[in-house]
């Protein structure tokens, strides 16, 4: 997806955002090429990067590209993408995921999350490295990695349980805890 900056000393946010997009879209592969347990297992990596990735998005990056030419309307765009794949990924967690609502739901996820991914990075990303200089890239890298840092690896017991009957469901729980990581550091 899109070009990869050529960046001497570790990489800054748009490189890790656009790695993770990379990732993601390997990780919806792997869930439809997998069964059983490990098409479970993918599913809920999948889960744990999309929370991840995108409430650092939301928290960091894009109230900074707001402040680009025409970044409001973009950034409003993406949001919107963005809570639309969020109520998708809570109705796929209440399917059976070997079923064929499963699949037909989670590919048309697939298309709009990598169609959102794209424009991020074409009308977004690239343009933020024209604004901010590298130090500042730097630091909004640093704090999208503590997101990921903080979000579990693996369900909890409490929160899997919780969501078995009530509207939050595993996937905005992951996405409570990336927003606190995030929180807490400011
Ligand atoms: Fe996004
Ligand atoms: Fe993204």
């Amino acid at each position: 997806m899109g070009t990869v900056r050529n960046l001497s000393n570790g990489g800054d946010v748009v490189l890790y955002l656009k790695e993770q997009h990379d990732q993601i879209k390997a990780l919806f592969t792997r869930v439809l090429d997998a069964t059983g347990a490990d098409r479970d297992e993918a599913f809920r990596e999948l889960r744990r990067m999309l929370a991840v990735h995108e409430t650092a998005e939301e928290e960091v990056v894009h109230p900074l590209a707001r402040s680009l030419p025409g970044g409001d309307v973009q950034v409003t765009a993406r949001l919107r993408e963005e809570n639309l794949a969020k109520k998708a990924l809570v109705d796929l967690e209440r399917l059976n995921i070997n079923s064929p609502e499963f699949i037909t739901k989670l590919r048309a996820l697939q298309a709009d999350v990598l169609a959102h991914a794209e424009s991020e990075e074409q009308l977004e990303f690239d343009r933020l490295g024209t604004r901010f200089n590298e130090d500042q890239l730097k630091r909004m890298r640093k704090a999208v990695e503590l997101a990921e840092s903080v979000a579990p690896t693996r369900p909890h017991a409490g929160i899997e349980s919780r969501a078995a009957n009530v509207l939050v469901g595993p996937f905005m729980s992951m996405v409570d805890r990336a927003r606190d990581a995030l929180h807490s550091k400011s």
